[in-house]
């Protein structure tokens, strides 16, 4: 018996754009919160070299803390550029300014700008200057360095004269740190350098346990790329302040 279908499949009807609205609000905040973050860290990087310290408490983006006799500019600019390119480069953020500041395309449902021309012409992230980003998993091997010089930053942070103590400062140090190495290891960079590669995880049980843990936070990388970017500027922050003497530590013990 002939089957009649009541209705066409869903391949032959004309979708029309799903209205979203405010669906540039999103984009919007994107811009916002990194075009701050960017004029911030060329600020405190290039422009504001001093005040990045304050006793025992360093600004993540002077660590470590190059000093060179005959350096004549911000010792962050010997560093933190590799932390910064690392999250310059990442998937995630990538996505965010495709569509923030690209609009390639802005949002779902909203065609994205540019002329069949143009994207004809587009050949994504295979061709210069957007192949330069595949060069992630590099800056993501200077970004672990980096990490672990601020964990040693942070424990020197619960150091006064010489005893252990604990500040308001050693908590906003200890926090970014825990918040970056939350960012850096939920890299999918990582997550492949330590999985990929593998035809047997059965071969190698530290590779595919590490693997494992690093696939419970892979998921929450894009919260983790955010809250450590707040936490970065709070810290370096919260370091000038105290320095500039408008904020005063507040010392629990
Ligand atoms: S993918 Fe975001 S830091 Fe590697």
């Amino acid at each position: 018996m002939a089957v009649q279908h009541t209705s066409a499949p869903a391949h032959s009807v004309a979708q029309a754009p799903i209205a979203q609205p405010l669906w540039w609000l999103q984009p919007l905040t994107v811009v916002a919160v990194l075009g701050g973050f960017s004029g911030y860290a060329f600020w405190s990087v290039v422009v504001a070299p001093s005040g990045y310290e304050f006793g025992n408490y360093l600004s993540p983006f002077y660590s470590p803390l190059i000093q060179l006799g005959f350096w004549p500019f911000s010792p962050a600019i010997l560093i933190a550029g590799f932390p910064l390119l690392f999250r310059a480069t990442c998937y995630y953020y990538r996505k965010a300014y495709y569509r923030s500041f690209f609009w390639d395309p802005p949002s779902c449902a909203i065609a994205e700008l540019g002329s069949a021309k143009s994207k004809a012409a587009y050949r994504g992230e295979s061709r210069f200057p957007l192949v330069l980003l595949n060069f992630h998993r590099f800056f993501l091997y200077a970004a672990l360095v980096v990490v672990a010089f601020l964990w040693v930053d942070a424990a020197r942070g619960f150091i006064f004269d010489g005893r252990l103590g604990l500040g308001l400062g050693s908590i906003v140090l200890l926090v970014n740190v825990v918040l970056l190495t939350a960012y850096t290891f939920s890299c999918h960079s990582l997550r492949h350098l330590v999985g990929g590669g593998l035809d047997c995880f059965s071969c190698s049980r530290a590779r595919y346990s590490f693997w494992q843990m690093l696939s419970r936070i892979n998921p929450n990388h894009g919260m983790f790329a955010w809250f450590s970017l707040f936490s970065v500027v709070a810290a370096d922050l919260y370091v000038r302040l105290l320095s500039a003497g408008i904020l005063t530590d507040l010392r629990f013990f």
